[in-house]
């Protein structure tokens, strides 16, 4: 959220939960009487830029979670019935139970979050209730983060900021190798540089297209063993950068052995749990680095850690980890000196939480109307 819309939504919610209740009330009376509307459940008061969109609607009854933390389920579950729509963050699952709760009313979920993996799309395509999701707006956010974790994991950031946090600089002169890590860019000493995507959709992409400059030479990727369109994404990413070597459609263990970064941006689920596992991370180059921007489900944390510690690859850059928010500070990974570890803030830019909110609020709007969405999830049944 920005900076004005966090100081201005703390008017709301943050430093006066008792107000942002009084408003959420005030909104529910003053439409209650009213049964025409449409009621919709918000899990999380979206500031003041965006709340309007929804609270001054004339066709909306707007049911507001009114404190600053995650949505109770039992709050959630008590407010589903009768609703129209329902606009959710990650952390809320969107189950049978829930879908079942809001019943036959329920047209639209619009989760505030390009990935989907709280939701039972099986369940809610059966039930022929439309789910919009943010696409595109916070593309560019998680690809500058993919990046900034490439040269913090490479960098060894953590254990050089940790030195200048506790006060130990004045310990450690400038040395000849002190400090050395692998260099994301291309050099006379490393003249090629490649890049593997796990998953090759618009983030990846975009995290590509920051590494051309970098002088990356080779972009490796897995693709959906079910499409056959690998080839020409392949070769539409090679006329777009020419610089570029060579783009294939490898499988995984080829991209464990060849790359240099390792980058996970596959989305969550069955299909994709633990994919980054003992055997993968075991056939990395010791000098490289993983990325992970998706979700903490699609690394095994246990590998991962036997894999640092015993000097498998060189480091990790992860803003998910498997288990998120318990993370606390006791967690082998957050203890590992060359493992950074970041609490899920790939979206978190100004610009891009306000475009999340923004069409997350359109795709209610949409859906509970009738209206195609701006950015719908298409569920086959
Ligand atoms: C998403 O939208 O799925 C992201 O993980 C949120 O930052």
């Amino acid at each position: 959220m920005s900076e004005s819309t966090g100081s201005r939504s703390s008017a709301h919610g943050t430093s006066s939960s008792a107000q942002t209740r009084l408003t959420s009330i005030v909104s529910h009376l003053r439409h209650s009487s009213t049964s025409h509307k449409h009621k919709v459940v918000v899990t999380r008061n979206l500031g003041p830029d965006i709340m309007p969109l929804l609270l001054d609607h004339p066709d909306l009854e707007v049911i507001t979670w009114p404190e600053d933390r995650v949505c109770d389920r039992s709050w959630f579950l008590a407010n589903l019935p009768g609703a129209s729509g329902a606009l959710v963050m990650l952390s809320e699952k969107i189950n049978a139970e829930a879908l079942d709760k809001a019943g036959r009313t329920l047209k639209v979920v619009s989760t505030m979050s390009v990935r989907y993996d709280h939701v039972d799309l099986d369940a809610i395509a059966q039930r022929g209730v439309k789910l919009g999701h943010t696409p595109d707006v916070l593309t560019d956010a998680v690809a500058d983060l993919s990046v900034m974790l490439a040269l913090m994991a490479g960098r060894n950031s953590k254990e050089t900021t940790s030195i200048v946090q506790n006060g130990e600089w004045p310990n450690f002169n400038w040395a000849p190798f002190s400090f050395c890590g692998p260099q994301l860019s291309a050099s006379s000493f490393s003249p090629t540089r490649t890049a593997g995507f796990i998953g090759f959709g618009r983030i990846a992409q975009a995290t590509l297209a920051r590494l051309i400059p970098f002088g990356f030479t080779h972009c490796l990727f897995t693709g959906n063993p079910t499409s056959n369109s690998s080839s020409s994404v392949a070769s539409s990413i090679q006329a777009k950068y020419p610089t570029l070597k060579a783009v294939r459609r490898v499988g995984l263990d080829e991209l464990a052995r060849e790359s240099d970064v390792v980058f996970v941006l596959a989305p969550g689920g069955d299909k994709t749990y633990h994919i980054v596992n003992e055997a993968f991370l075991k056939q990395m180059k010791k000098t490289a680095v993983l990325v992970n921007t998706s979700r903490g489900t699609l690394v095994d944390s246990d590998a991962l850690i036997k894999a640092l510690r015993e000097g498998w690859l060189w480091g990790a850059g992860l803003d998910v980890v498997e288990g998120e928010p318990n993370i606390g500070l006791d967690h082998p990974l957050v203890r590992e000196p060359r493992c950074v570890v970041l609490p899920h803030i790939g979206s978190a830019t100004n610009e891009s939480r306000l475009g999340m909110a923004t069409l997350a609020a359109q795709n209610l709007i949409a859906g509970v109307l009738g209206e195609p969405l701006p950015a719908e999830l298409k569920l086959t049944k």
